[in-house]
């Protein structure tokens, strides 16, 4: 898997941050060397939370050159996805579960030349992603139910971690860059050595970051770490034929 060589990286979310001082936080999670910002974007009608829409995705996009990555939890993406566009998103990830049409959708963010992805719930079957195949850069797995930051990991829905790389079979020649495994959820130092091993290529890193006291660098030095020796060892037997 091509993927390997970069080992895995960090999005920061900072959903649980002091939203009060947002330059503060960015500015934080870039001096701890995160490889991005996630930024959740609730509505109240998908999920029973409301955060924030594009105006402070574009705040956030003035303070700083990290790549931003928004996770639409909203029940009309096609509605605001040209807004998040232009707000300078890298990335613009909604849910599968969305009851409208996902590829027109899809299309519109890939032809704005960022890169798509799909969300599923913890319930979701993988198979949910199976007619946008060819239309997506991003599997995000859900391991909390969406809406609220500092949930518990949820173990059987990291299980399609793993298979959630065949979305991206029969699609050779193609830039790792543009088929990447997400996992979003409860991802901690307890669970990152578990999300290295199942192949996750993002971890998604909330609430963990901005428990009182704590240092964000280390944490994510710390989670980096776990989750890679587990990554690049799984990467390894793949290359060899040894494991899948
Ligand atoms: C939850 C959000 C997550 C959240 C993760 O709906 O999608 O990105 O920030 O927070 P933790 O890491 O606390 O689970
Ligand atoms: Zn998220």
């Amino acid at each position: 898997m091509a993927a390997a060589a970069a080992g895995v990286r960090i999005a920061a979310s900072i959903l649980d941050a002091d939203l009060g001082n947002l330059g503060n936080a960015i500015r934080r999670v870039e001096r701890a060397g995160t490889d991005r910002v996630h930024l959740d974007v609730m509505d109240g009608h998908f999920v029973p939370n409301i955060t924030f829409g594009p105006d402070v995705v574009a705040a956030i996009r003035r303070l700083s050159r990290l790549p931003i990555d928004a996770h639409l939890m909203i029940s009309e993406p096609s509605r605001y996805v040209d807004e998040f566009i232009d707000a300078g998103c890298d990335s613009i990830t909604f849910h599968v579960e969305v009851e409208e049409p996902i590829e027109p959708t899809l299309l519109r963010i890939r032809k704005a030349g960022r890169l798509a992805g799909l969300a599923i719930k913890p319930a979701t079957p993988l198979m949910a992603l199976d007619p946008y195949r060819d239309l997506i850069d991003i599997v995000m797995i859900m391991t909390v139910e969406p809406g609220f930051g500092g949930q518990k990991f949820m173990t059987d829905a990291a299980a399609k971690i793993g298979p959630a790389h065949d979305v991206f079979r029969d699609r050779p020649g193609e830039a790792p860059s543009r088929r990447e495994v997400h996992v979003d959820g409860g991802v901690n130092r307890d669970s990152a050595a578990q999300c290295g091993a199942l192949g996750a290529d993002i971890l998604v890193v909330g609430s963990t970051l901005w428990k009182k006291g704590r240092d964000v660098s280390e944490e994510i030095r710390a989670i980096k770490a776990l989750a890679d020796g587990a990554y690049k060892g799984r990467h390894k037997k793949t290359d060899t034929g040894a494991a899948s």
